[in-house]
């Protein structure tokens, strides 16, 4: 008992840390900034943008933050009857604007063919940070595309692209808070390490899991694998 809250304390310890650390870094570029700010306007203006910009990113992490801590929570995930085909044709719909890149769907059932009980929101959320993840490892003229389809009683929900893949080697630990795994990458602003983790966390929200595997072709290939249950489909009747 002792040595699991011992556990579970070092572990909330070990978050704050690196939430302070995350914290820290824009803080401490904001402040550099500010302190050095001259009177030439358009020395003012970069400033002004930069500043904005690490504002905004703290801003963003707070709120990846607060969906990591909100998860436990019961009322948290709000289950309705959710179009398998409809979620996937609308959530491309939607993120073909953040990139030039070659948009597809690989494969979806018809409108109304197969439901799950889900959190459209949070759904389309996981998604949403997949794609990202996709336009960030990808460039102009790469393949991301969406599918969805009902194999063996299990959703299927997958995000693939193009790019170059995710290295066996740290394909486990790419799900844990802050892991970000391409060192190169370390210094890309915008990145805290925490969207696979929210995908992760709507995953088992959903009594589901994530996987991440390798796309024909080399790119990287995650999908969201959700129970079905049968009594989804609210177009038939419940007594
Ligand atoms: N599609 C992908 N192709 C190649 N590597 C990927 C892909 N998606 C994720 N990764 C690897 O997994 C790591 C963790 O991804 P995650 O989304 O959790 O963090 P991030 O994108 O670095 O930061 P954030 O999502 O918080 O902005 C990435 O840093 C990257 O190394
Ligand atoms: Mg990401």
């Amino acid at each position: 008992m002792l040595d699991r809250l011992q556990a579970a304390f070092a572990g909330q310890r070990e978050f704050l840390d690196d939430v302070a650390h995350e914290l820290r870094t824009p803080i401490t570029i904001a402040r550099g900034h500010l302190e050095l700010l001259g009177d030439d306007p358009e020395e003012r203006a970069e400033t002004v943008a930069l500043v904005t910009d690490e504002l905004d990113r703290m801003g963003r992490y707070v709120a990846d933050l607060l969906v990591l801590a909100k998860q436990e929570a019961p009322d948290f995930f709000r289950l309705e009857p959710v179009d398998l085909g409809d979620l996937v044709t609308d959530a491309l719909a939607k993120v073909r604007t953040l990139a030039d890149r070659r948009w597809s769907v690989d494969e979806a059932p018809a409108s109304g063919a197969v439901w799950l009980l889900a959190d459209r929101e949070r759904l389309n959320q996981a998604l949403v940070n997949l794609v990202a993840n996709a336009v960030e490892h990808t460039g102009a003229g790469d393949v991301v595309a969406l599918g969805g389809r009902l194999v063996d009683g299990e959703v299927r929900l997958w995000v693939r692209d193009s790019g170059p893949g995710v290295d066996p080697a740290v394909r486990e630990r790419i799900f844990d808070r802050f892991v970000r795994a391409d060192a190169s990458q370390a210094a890309r602003p915008g990145g805290s390490g925490l969207g696979l983790a929210i995908v992760a966390a709507i995953a088992r929200g959903h009594r589901g899991r994530v996987e991440v595997g390798e796309a024909p072709g080399g790119g990287a290939l995650f999908t969201l694998v959700l129970p079905h249950t049968d009594d989804d489909d609210p177009t038939e009747e419940v007594a």
